[in-house]
């Protein structure tokens, strides 16, 4: 891996974005199904905010700051204008465990914070890695739903509501 980069999303990463992608769902089905537009999946309408991390000139790693739904912010406990919700984080299958998605994540932290903003967000319950990767960050566990979409292995999925820790400093 050459040095790894992390920058706000521009038009011309989304290629690269969508490539990477790809290789997410081939290897974790994740997203379960396949978008139609890839790129309006990475785009949400309520999307305010994006960063990718980038190896040399290849986009490895994205995620996504975003408003949070209602349903988060209630099992969260505060009102939405408070949070901002941490989405859309994935990372190359060939680029994983060498701290790509803590730096994306620390990214999107630092700036929620910066605006007195606290970050949450929503993970299916089979996403092991992911689920690690939160609690070993500190993330607090806050209650679950079920959700109206099935996984990839044919389970209805089971979300997992987190609330970043307090504590964060940039
Ligand atoms: C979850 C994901 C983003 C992690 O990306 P990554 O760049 O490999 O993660 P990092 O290298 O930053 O890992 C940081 C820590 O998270 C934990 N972790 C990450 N991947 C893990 C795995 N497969 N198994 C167990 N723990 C894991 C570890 O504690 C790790 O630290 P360590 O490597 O020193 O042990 C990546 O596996 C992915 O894209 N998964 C599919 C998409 C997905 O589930 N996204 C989340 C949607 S909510």
């Amino acid at each position: 891996m050459n040095e790894l980069t992390i920058h706000p999303r521009a038009d011309d990463h989304m290629k690269g974005c969508v490539q990477a992608l790809a290789t997410v769902h081939a290897a974790d089905r994740y997203p379960a199904d396949w978008p139609v537009d890839p790129e309006g999946w990475l785009t949400p309408r309520s999307m305010l905010d994006a960063w990718v991390a980038v190896d040399g000139s290849a986009v490895v790693g994205h995620v996504v700051l975003a408003r949070p739904e209602e349903a988060l912010a209630v099992a969260v406990g505060l009102p939405s204008q408070r949070l901002v919700s941490v989405a859309r984080l994935f990372v190359s299958a060939g680029a994983r465990r060498r701290g790509v998605a803590a730096r994306l994540l620390d990214k999107a932290i630092g700036v929620a914070a910066a605006d007195g903003l606290r970050p949450v967000l929503e993970v299916e319950a089979g996403a092991t890695a992911a689920i690690n990767l939160y609690e070993r960050a500190g993330w607090r566990y806050v209650g679950s739903s079920t959700a109206d979409w099935m996984t990839a292995d044919g389970r209805v999925a089971q979300l997992r509501f987190y609330v970043a820790p307090s504590d964060h400093r940039t």
